[in-house]
């Protein structure tokens, strides 16, 4: 059953992947949904595709999904970010990716990022490992904190939430060796697994930017928790650090302040 839902996803972010391929870097519609927050047409086209495919082959799953919300219950879930990156899009910055993930009763079994300019697509199934383009990919062997590349992303509402990760930014660059905002949660959760960063942390994110890069960072041999280090980041209100594992409570050590 996992395997054939991991196969339908993979061919539904190579399906969406290929619009937002075709899209990228043409004029486009933009509307906001907050100060921040940007949506085109292309993060609901893409969503079309992705849901369409899913209801037509399991009509019976629930779905939550970042433009069109929850639909459905039971025991298979699917999560669905049709475009993450979306600024990125719309600023014709080619970083971006489409996530897909499914949980069996709460739990992620599969996650897929996809991106689709660089054509990389980022796998993995629970207890199966985690694939770059059908090869294995392990998290990196930093452990010194000074060799530490992390990755960072701020929460949509930083103009009016004072615990908006600024300070905890600023933390982490004094400590490490350098930090990045690549403006994709789902590839920088991918890129921790392949060990092209260190780790990647954040908070109020949502399940659908989430729960596929996850995944991916745990079968690829790397530790995930909250910010404070407590189990379960997906947990409302999000709040995440995904690292190789050896860096980890170096990095909680200096999130704690
Ligand atoms: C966003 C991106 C960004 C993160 C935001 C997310 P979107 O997703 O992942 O990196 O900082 O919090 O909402 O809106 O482009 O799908
Ligand atoms: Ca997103
Ligand atoms: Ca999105």
């Amino acid at each position: 059953m996992s395997e054939e839902r991991l196969a339908l996803a993979i061919g539904l972010a190579r399906q969406a992947g290929a619009l937002l391929r075709e899209g990228y870097g043409k004029s486009m519609h933009v509307d906001r949904k907050g100060v921040v927050d940007l949506v085109t047409e292309y993060d609901v086209r893409s969503e079309e595709i992705i849901l369409d495919g899913l209801r037509r082959a399991y009509p019976g799953d629930a779905v939550l999904a970042e433009e069109s919300g929850a639909s459905g219950s039971g025991e298979w879930r699917w999560l669905v970010d049709p475009l993450d990156g979306t600024s990125n899009f719309a600023h014709g910055l080619p970083i971006f990716s489409v996530s897909i993930a499914c949980a069996h009763n709460g739990r992620t079994i599969l996650g897929v990022v996809y991106d689709p300019l660089r054509d990389e697509l980022f796998a993995a199934g629970l207890g199966q490992g985690a694939l770059l383009n059908d090869q294995p990919v392990s998290v990196s062997a930093t452990h010194a904190l000074d060799d530490c590349l992390a990755a960072t992303s701020f929460p949509y509402d930083l103009r009016s939430n004072p615990d908006n990760n600024l300070a905890q930014f600023a933390a982490v660059c004094l400590r490490t060796h350098d930090v990045r905002r690549l403006g994709s949660a789902a590839i920088n959760l991918a890129y921790v697994a392949a060990g092209r960063v260190d780790a990647f942390w954040g908070m109020r994110l949502s399940a659908w930017d989430l729960a596929a890069g996850l995944l991916l960072v745990q079968e690829a041999g790397g530790r995930t928790s909250r910010m404070d280090g407590q189990a379960d980041p997906l947990a409302e209100p999000s709040s995440i650090l995904a690292s190789n594992g050896l860096l980890h409570d170096s990095l909680l050590e200096v999130l704690a302040g």
